[in-house]
């Protein structure tokens, strides 16, 4: 943890203290209700046209652990952890946006003619567009898989990204659809005493221009 955080308000200090674990405490359980609720935090992540285009499976018990162990190469975490979420962005997104959007007719927040609008603009821009369909899904899973995470820190435990997996394998094993794509797994659990610490960062200089 750096030392500024115990003073800063709570969403900095979590930026500054979370660190990807790749090693977890075994025999740590989630139950249902833990894992819903990690899931409900990550799903309010913000996505394009709040079209929530990604879907969750999380994978606890043994055997589809052992599963997707293998087909992650080998990692161990997703043995050790009490769950790895499989964080899936979809490519169908704009076809359920009429949905997503309804109840805030019903909260007076937007017209019949401003949802038609809205849903009117998501076909356009996505129907006939693959590639913008598999970028936003990349996006939307990629946000949610950080808002899991701080869900994760801000519930007591440690998570950690991984992208060293083999999609296809995923894709297969898991029953995922032809519109579905496995953007990223995260493992959630509790870390071990031997996971590494805080990793540097490049200076902000060389990364930043402003214009
Ligand atoms: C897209 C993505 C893929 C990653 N894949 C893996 C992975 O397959 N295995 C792993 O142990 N860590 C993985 N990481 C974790 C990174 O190694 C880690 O975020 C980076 O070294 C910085 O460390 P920190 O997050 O602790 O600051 C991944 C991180 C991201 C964002």
């Amino acid at each position: 943890m750096s030392s500024d955080s115990c003073s800063s308000p709570p969403a900095l200090a979590w930026i500054r203290s979370r660190v990807s674990t790749s090693r977890f405490e075994p025999n740590v359980e989630f139950s249902d209700d833990r894992i819903a609720e990690l899931i409900a935090y990550a799903c309010e992540a913000p996505s394009a046209y709040n079209l929530q285009n990604w879907r969750f499976i999380a994978v606890r018990s043994p055997a589809a652990k052992q599963k997707l162990c293998e087909l992650a190469y080998g990692q161990r975490q997703v043995l050790d952890a009490a769950v790895t979420i499989i964080v899936i962005g979809t490519l169908n997104g704009h076809e359920h946006i009429r949905a997503n959007i309804e109840p805030m007719v019903g909260a007076g927040l937007l017209s019949e003619q401003e949802l038609q609008s809205w849903v009117d603009d998501t076909q356009r821009d996505y129907e006939a567009d693959p590639r913008k369909q598999r970028d936003e899904a990349i996006r939307s899973a990629s946000l949610a898989a950080m808002t899991l995470m701080a869900a994760a820190q801000g519930l007591g435990l440690d998570s950690g990204p991984m992208g060293g997996f083999d999609a296809q394998a995923v894709q297969a094993e898991f029953g995922l659809g032809p519109a579905e794509i496995p953007v990223m797994l995260v493992a959630i659990g509790r870390a071990a005493a031997d996971n590494w610490p805080r990793k540097p960062r490049r200076p902000v200089p060389d990364l930043l221009s402003i214009v």
